[in-house]
């Protein structure tokens, strides 16, 4: 048998390049040695944007529309909503009733979020008791499948820590080792940054969909920032402290062309622009395929949608299964 993995996203809205490079390619890869469960955490979306829920359901289908594009297969794993596995939410209640309130209210990653949230105005900037059982949603959706790993980024291995601490706790309470303590896997990608050298967001506009077009992909990287110090195009250029377009070139240029436009921007052969709609149509090339199946599904919405409603009744058939055994252990009715 397989080791399981399960991991999701908040479905927030189109995917860009720093969701492909740390996160998608990774489960694209541990899709052929796992059972991997991918999903989109609706619920945690509604954690703090419960007043804005008229774009969550567009939002969901575009998230597993880049999932796919980038090659998630549902032949291969399990791609479901949060929302439409509610064994989940009952597992949620099971693990809310053993969970000491200070294992939530001293995990940082929810800290954090909370002191967002109160610099926003009015409505939404709330900490709802919802938001504080956070890590405990998501551990009911990591041992919904009793997982041993969760590949997520470095920002989530708190609240995973409270996940194996609750599974201990369960064991320990119902006497039997039925949780598995899983394990986060962390990404070990290189991060892309934005194109203003900053950490790449859809909040900073500074960001490439996965779905935008060659045309959009281009224009956006010749508004990268380059070498600043370097005034005319014929001056000899540091690659090294170009901030974003070489980078850029490491990360989707072959060793050759890597090499080639490190000698010519040092020898003042290739200006900054000329370079840079050379990233472009570079860029353009290795997202092609990926664009090209985006717009595929896209223009089939209904496939999405069966894809998700199939995933979602075979993450339920699992789920019960589980939760069967959790309502035995718990000695429920
Ligand atoms: N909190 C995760 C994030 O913001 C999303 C998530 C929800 C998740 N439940 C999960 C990730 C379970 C891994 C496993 O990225």
């Amino acid at each position: 048998m397989n080791e399981i993995i399960v991991s999701g996203m908040r479905p927030t809205g189109k995917l860009h390049l720093g969701h492909y490079l740390g996160v998608i390619q990774n489960w694209v890869n541990l899709q052929d040695k796992y059972d991997c469960y991918f999903f989109a955490a609706d619920w945690h979306a509604l954690t703090t944007k419960y007043d804005k829920t008229d774009e969550l359901r567009q939002n969901t289908l575009d998230v597993v529309m880049d999932w796919l594009a980038c090659g998630i297969d549902p032949e291969k794993s399990v791609i479901y909503v949060q929302s439409l596995v509610p064994e989940i939410a009952e597992l949620n209640i099971y693990l809310s009733m053993i969970t000491p309130q200070n294992w939530v209210e001293r995990d940082p990653t929810l800290k954090d979020m909370a002191k967002i949230l109160k610099t926003k105005e009015g409505q939404g900037s709330q900490v709802n008791y919802g938001l504080m059982g956070y890590p405990v949603l998501m551990s009911a959706d990591i041992m919904m499948f009793n997982a041993d790993c969760v590949p997520v980024g470095i920002d989530q291995v708190a609240h995973i820590e409270i996940t194996r601490d609750i599974a201990r706790r369960f064991n320990n309470l119902y006497g039997e080792e039925f949780f598995h303590e899983a394990k986060p896997l962390l990404n070990h990608c290189s991060l892309i940054c934005g194109l203003d050298g900053n950490k790449m967001g859809k909040s900073f506009n500074n960001d490439i969909k996965i779905s935008d077009t060659a045309e959009a992909t281009s224009k956006k990287i010749m508004s990268a920032i380059t070498d600043r110090s370097r005034l005319r195009k014929d001056d000899p250029g540091h690659p090294d402290d170009c901030e974003v377009a070489f980078k850029y070139w490491t990360i989707f240029g072959d060793e050759d062309e890597v090499s080639t436009v490190r000698c010519e921007c040092e020898k003042g052969l290739r200006g900054c622009a000329q370079c840079k709609r050379q990233l472009g149509d570079k860029i353009n090339e290795k997202l092609s395929e990926i664009r090209e199946r985006r717009k595929y599904y896209e223009e089939n919405p209904q496939l999405v949608e069966k894809i998700i409603a199939e995933g979602s009744a075979k993450a339920r058939v699992r789920a019960q299964q589980v939760l069967a055994d959790v309502r035995r252990l718990v000695k429920m009715y």
